[in-house]
């Protein structure tokens, strides 16, 4: 192949991998919730997972002011997940492994009346996506153990 076709090619090929890399870094993985504010933390030994519960600004005002019986509308909490791991130097240290998933909960009072006022829900990459029926009613029949919480387990770790 002639030395300008080589080039050529060359620099199409270049073109092509780094328009590939800009795309994959603007759709990837996480959600708004990265830019959110911590709620609570959490360690479930049965499921072998670290959690850290963050909220919207909605949420986050309506926990630092206590105001959460119940949480207001526009609220969402949303639950990120990682496997468990031993810290590579420091053994007793259980720290986040592997991302597992971010769900979440909207407080919309009307709009999901029939479960207690919340919509449940997960991400998928960059996409909040509400769950199903038949999805929701197995969040919501565990959350209903927190009825008289509005449904929700994690207490605000900060407070006025
Ligand atoms: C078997 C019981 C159980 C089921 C089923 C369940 N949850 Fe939870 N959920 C919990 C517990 C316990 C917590 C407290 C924190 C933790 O688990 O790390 C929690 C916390 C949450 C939180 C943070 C707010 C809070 O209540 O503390 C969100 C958001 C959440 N769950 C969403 C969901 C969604 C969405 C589903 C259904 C796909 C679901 N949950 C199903 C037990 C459950």
């Amino acid at each position: 192949m002639p030395a300008r076709q080589t080039l050529l090619l060359t620099s199409l090929i270049l073109a092509f991998s780094a328009a590939q890399a800009e795309t994959a870094a603007e759709t990837a993985e996480y959600g708004d919730y990265i830019d959110w504010r911590v709620l609570g933390v959490s360690h479930r030994l049965e499921k072998k997972y670290v959690r850290a519960i963050v909220g919207n600004n909605t949420a986050i005002h309506a926990g630092r002011e206590g105001k959460t019986l119940p949480w207001p509308d526009g609220s969402i909490i949303a639950k990120l997940s990682w496997k468990e791991k031993v810290h590579p130097r420091w053994p007793a240290a259980i720290v986040p492994g592997e991302f597992a998933g971010a769900e979440a909960m909207v407080k919309d009072a009307k709009k999901y009346a029939a479960t207690g006022g919340w919509g449940f829900g997960h991400w998928e990459g960059k996409t909040l996506v509400m769950n199903d029926e038949n999805a929701t009613a197995t969040c919501f029949a565990c959350h209903t153990t927190m009825k008289d919480n509005d449904y929700v387990f994690t207490e605000p770790a900060f407070k006025k």
